[in-house]
């Protein structure tokens, strides 16, 4: 309640920079800096989700082709934080092998990283969670990490539907109302919101 009603403001990025792209644990930055990590399937908009919360439309790439993020991008916030760009799961036109790869590459990352503050779990507010999605959130939850859902795309449904759509993803994945945010990069609702739910993570050590 308190987050709605006290002023907001997002933060500012003077320097956003894309860093590195990797694929395995050793290339992982060794720096102690924070890391806000996006996860979600392919094509939910992982990319334009950091996009849109800093302004810039083309610093993390995105794609109408799903797919096509299959290393973990780090996007460095004035040497502040990071936001780590996770390869997207589920792409039905990948091969079996490469998405076990995929799963692999995201499960490897979330448990060996020491430095996660937040765990952004993406779903497309159109679509039921499907058995992915139910596996990544009791694999996040499992972690112990803190973590939100962001509802993606929520400009593609009428405004009147977002609650209940935001509603039944919630109960679909058995989480709680505070933890759950309906957002779209392009009209950027509850852009704010998410912001400060970021900083306040970066504030816990
Ligand atoms: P992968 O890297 O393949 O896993 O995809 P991703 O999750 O990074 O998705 P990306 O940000 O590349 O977005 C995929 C497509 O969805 C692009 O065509 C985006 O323009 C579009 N998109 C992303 N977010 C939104 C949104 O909030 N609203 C609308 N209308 N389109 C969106
Ligand atoms: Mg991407």
């Amino acid at each position: 309640m308190a987050r709605h009603v006290c002023a907001m403001k997002s933060m500012i990025i003077k320097n956003p920079k894309f860093e590195i792209s990797v694929m395995n644990k050793s290339q992982y930055p060794k720096n102690k800096l924070p890391q806000i990590v996006l996860a979600g399937k392919s094509n939910v908009g992982k990319s334009s989700f950091v996009n849109s919360l800093i302004n810039r439309k083309g610093l993390a790439r995105t794609s109408s082709e799903p797919g096509k993020t299959r290393q973990i991008n780090f996007y460095n916030m004035d040497e502040r934080f990071y936001f780590v760009d996770l390869p997207g799961y589920g792409y039905s036109k990948m091969s079996k092998a490469e998405q076990n790869k995929v799963g692999e590459s995201i499960e490897t990352f979330l448990r060996n990283s020491k430095n996660i503050n937040l765990i952004v779990l993406l779903i497309d507010i159109r679509h039921k969670p499907g058995e992915n999605d139910k596996m990544m959130i009791e694999y996040i939850k499992n972690t112990g990490h803190r973590f939100i859902v962001v509802t993606s795309k929520a400009d593609k449904i009428a405004k009147t539907k977002v609650q209940s759509y935001v509603d039944s993803i919630r109960k679909e994945l058995g989480i709680s109302e505070d933890l759950i945010f309906a957002f779209s990069s392009e009209t950027k609702l509850n852009r704010d919101v998410i912001w400060e739910v970021i900083e306040e993570s970066l504030s816990i050590q």
